[in-house]
């Protein structure tokens, strides 16, 4: 059982045969303020990334296409959630690690951030993070 609050986000869907169209907004969909937004792609297919927490920054991660797998570990539980669908939008709250895994070929994965980029926000070792759980937070 998962002892921190994280949600998958059904996001809006507008059905089109010209496209589908869907969205997210500030305190409506995703939980924060956006403050930045960055994209991974070109990803090797089942590739690895971020294993890391952060202290403060909350994110918000949608596939925009293909699909992977967000694990995410409160240091005393772990959640898996597998992205495959571009209106999907999962909540990581700050504190939390996360890993993304499993990256399909040609996937591109959206992340919006509650934060500035801030190197000093990264916990980047588990060790680290299990310390910071205990002593610091
Ligand atoms: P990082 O978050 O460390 O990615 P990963 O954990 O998947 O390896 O980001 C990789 C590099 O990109 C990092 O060294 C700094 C740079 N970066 C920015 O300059 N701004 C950003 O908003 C992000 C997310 C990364």
């Amino acid at each position: 059982m998962c002892h921190f609050e994280t949600k998958l986000v059904t996001l809006p869907k507008h059905t089109d045969p010209r496209g589908n169209l869907s969205f997210a907004e500030n305190f409506k969909q995703v939980p924060f303020v956006i403050k930045r937004a960055y994209w991974i792609y070109d990803v090797p297919g089942g590739e690895s990334r971020g294993g890391h927490a952060y202290k403060e920054n909350e994110e918000f991660i949608i596939a925009l296409s293909g699909s992977f797998d967000v694990i995410l570990d409160d240091g005393t539980s772990k959640k898996c959630f597998s992205l495959n669908r571009s209106y999907y939008g999962l909540y990581v709250p700050k504190g939390v690690w996360r890993e993304m895994d499993n990256f399909s070929t040609n996937s591109v994965a959206l992340i919006l951030s509650s934060t500035p980029y801030n190197e000093d926000d990264y916990i980047r070792n588990y060790e680290d993070y299990k310390t910071w759980l205990q002593y610091e937070r």
